[in-house]
């Protein structure tokens, strides 16, 4: 038996941090929605200890964590703990997307372990617990675990339905700078920001990115600062022909660029290969379902 489940990349539309807690965890509120690129966790029944082997264009970034210590381990084992699921089968991990890179992969791939051991193993967890056990795997799994257009508040865990959104192209750019996320929190000195007001639909991108403008990633600053090709990154999208709005996902380092098309991110995306061939650039759309 082999089973699958993608983990698609999150991203931020906006992210607003708006306060911080006393255990340090930032409060925030975002949209998130969710690109066509994704991770691919593959599972097939064995009777050997559950192991998990890394494959794809960034599993070698991994490599070193294939221990015990990988998001998705740590998810399995959560997930069995008080049931009777024995951790026994393998584990595939085709990693496509770039690591540490502000579209959660991490969790997206945590998140994505739990929706598929939980069929493999038919154990009919609870959404309530799966929310639970989400929580403690990384404050953006929740998000990953439902993974459709969502507004997160607290910390992650708050989930909230999106305004419906309109077809929408998306371009990914990623310069291969790694960029950490505590890092970012902590240089981030300016005051809160206060929750969004948005409205209950967009009818199309250009509305969209009009209301995004006004709008921000409070990450952003902190993280240009850290490292600076991301600001040559979000420059150079900005100034592709079609691009509605660029800006960085999360605490980066990966940016995006809401096109009116999937065709016309794609055309951006043969431009961007000819002047920064080196770069991880996806060109696709955004998923459609919202919370
Ligand atoms: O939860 P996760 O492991 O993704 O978070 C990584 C780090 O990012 C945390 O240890 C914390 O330093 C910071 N963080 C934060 N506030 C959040 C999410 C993450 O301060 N809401």
């Amino acid at each position: 038996m082999s089973l699958t489940e993608t983990a698609h990349a999150k991203i931020n539309l906006y992210l607003h941090v708006t306060g911080k807690r006393p255990d340090g965890y930032h409060l925030l509120d975002s949209l998130a929605v969710f690109s066509d690129a994704a991770d691919r966790l593959t599972y097939e029944a064995s009777d050997a200890p559950l192991n998990l082997t890394l494959a794809g264009p960034f599993g070698d970034k991994l490599a070193s964590e294939a221990s015990d210590d990988n998001l998705v381990m740590r998810a399995a084992r959560l997930l069995a703990d008080g049931t009777d699921a024995r951790l026994r089968g393998r584990l595939v991990l085709e990693k496509n997307l770039p690591v540490a890179s502000g579209i959660g992969g991490g969790s997206a791939d945590a998140a994505a372990t739990l929706r598929l051991l939980d069929r493999a193993w038919n154990l009919n967890t609870s959404r309530a617990r799966l929310l639970d056990l989400a929580e403690k795997l990384g404050a953006d799994v929740p998000v990953c675990l439902v993974q459709r257009a969502t507004r997160m508040r607290g910390i992650g865990e708050q989930l909230d339905p999106a305004p419906d959104l309109p077809p929408c192209g998306l371009l990914l750019v990623n310069s291969g700078d790694a960029v950490s996320t505590p890092a970012v929190f902590k240089a981030r000195n300016a005051a809160f920001s206060p929750d969004a007001t948005l409205p209950d639909s967009w009818p199309d991108v250009a509305t969209m990115a009009h209301d995004l403008a006004r709008l921000s990633n409070d990450l952003e600053p902190p993280a240009r600062a850290l490292c600076p090709n991301i600001s040559l990154v979000l420059d150079t999208i900005a100034a592709l022909p079609g691009c509605r709005l660029a800006r960085m996902s999360g605490s980066g380092a990966t940016c995006f660029g809401l096109f009116d098309t999937a065709q016309a991110a794609q055309k951006a995306a043969e431009i961007l290969h000819k002047h920064a061939g080196q770069w991880w650039i996806h060109a696709g759309s955004l998923l459609q379902t919202a919370l």
